[in-house]
């Protein structure tokens, strides 16, 4: 099989990017064809030369980097399927299945999901809804309340009633009315915890809702949960499976972007996550119901919250294409339960040909 390992992009999660797409490519079995493009911070896609795979099959830590070389620049094409829907000079390059492994904007929230619908390629992964919505913390929850789901209650603001006094002070009062203090503000469609913050005082409030509108022109505020954080792998198309619950625990107050990404000792991971066998159970199939109610298809990592003082349980968010290093909690929690890392990859690989298959077989005209 021919398989696209796209990676990189236009995002603040770059860097993670790489890492991940250099676990994927490693793993993909001997007998399938790896084709590394790589996506410049401009946006624009590149080639890799083959050697990046050697040289990450050679060493364990190699990790592979997005080279700019403007004749090797990828075009995708409207309607060219897996045989030409990719080309570099006007050259096609057939590709079975593409494998975006691009966290956040442009990569994990719907639109390079229909460049691919556009391009005719089978994709691993959520489709177009499915990821726009997962991307959107309140739309996503509006959805798993429909659904009966438990989720941290929340208040959504605006930038334009935020800017507004009157309305800023509504929102500011509801908050208030629903949630004791202190309370928890994050942007709405964000990722790594950044703009993320605690808020004590309605003088915090303000100034910490203002540093998540840096970030989004929407923002949730919620009740502070002072939370354990449960993290459950699912994978599947329509029947989808919840693997082995994980724990995060963070040593910082709540697991911020520093506890991710700079302080090596900012967090500890839990592999069964120790919540006992009816709990886990609960996480199991919440997640699952969770995955459902967005029509979600491939992949996805649902975060859950328990609460300390009383051990209610919370859907907190979900990722579509959650960290991949042969460290992160997804790969990791398919591996506790008998998923190893390689199969995981090829098994994605399969749901995406299975999903284009199911959906060619749709009628788009009556002829
Ligand atoms: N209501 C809350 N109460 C207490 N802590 C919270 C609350 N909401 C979020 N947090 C803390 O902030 C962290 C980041 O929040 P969240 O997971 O919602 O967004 P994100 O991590 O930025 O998104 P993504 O996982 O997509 O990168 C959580 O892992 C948790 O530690
Ligand atoms: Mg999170």
């Amino acid at each position: 099989m021919n398989i696209a390992v796209i990676y990189g992009g236009k995002s603040g999660e770059h860097e993670v990017s790489l890492v991940s797409a250099s676990s994927i490519a490693r793993n993909i079995p001997e007998g399938n064809r790896v084709i590394l493009v790589g996506i410049a911070k401009d946006g624009a896609w590149y080639l890799q030369e083959e050697a990046q795979l050697a040289a990450l099959r050679a060493d364990p830590k190699a990790v592979l980097s997005v080279v700019a070389a403007p004749a090797r620049r990828v075009h995708v094409v409207p309607g060219g399927g897996t045989a030409s829907a990719i080309s570099v000079s006007g050259a096609p390059i057939p590709v079975d299945v593409a494998f975006p492994v691009l966290h956040g904007t442009f990569g994990e929230d719907g639109t390079i999901q229909g460049l691919f619908e556009m391009a005719d390629l089978p994709y691993v992964g959520g489709g177009v809804m499915a990821s726009a919505i997962a991307m959107d913390k309140e739309k996503t929850k509006i959805l798993w309340q429909a659904a009966g789901l438990p989720i941290v209650p929340f208040v959504a603001a605006r930038f334009a009633e935020w800017s507004s006094e009157a309305d800023r002070r509504s929102i500011v009062q509801r908050a208030e009315k629903e949630f004791s203090w202190p309370v928890f503000v994050k942007p709405a469609c964000a990722g790594s915890s950044v703009g993320a913050a605690k808020a004590s005082t309605r003088e915090e409030l303000e100034r910490r809702a203002g540093e998540a509108f840096l970030w989004d022109d929407k923002i949730l505020i919620e009740p502070f949960i002072p939370a354990r954080e449960i993290e459950c792998s699912v994978t599947g198309n329509d029947a989808p499976v919840a693997y082995t619950p994980g724990e995060i625990v963070p040593s910082h107050e709540f697991y911020d972007y520093d506890a991710k990404y700079v302080d090596p000792d900012g967090a500890a991971l839990k592999i069964p996550a120790d919540l006992g066998e009816q709990a886990t159970r609960r996480v199991r199939q919440l997640a699952v119901q969770a995955y459902k109610a967005l029509d979600l298809t491939g992949l996805s990592r649902v975060d859950f919250f328990v609460d300390k003082r009383n051990d209610a349980l919370y859907l907190n968010e979900i990722n579509t294409i959650p960290g991949f290093t042969s460290i992160s909690m997804f790969p990791k929690m398919c591996e506790a339960s008998g998923l190893p890392y390689a199969d995981l990859v090829m098994k994605l690989v399969h749901l995406a040909k299975a999903r284009f298959d199911a959906r060619r077989a749709l009628r788009t005209s009556r002829q």
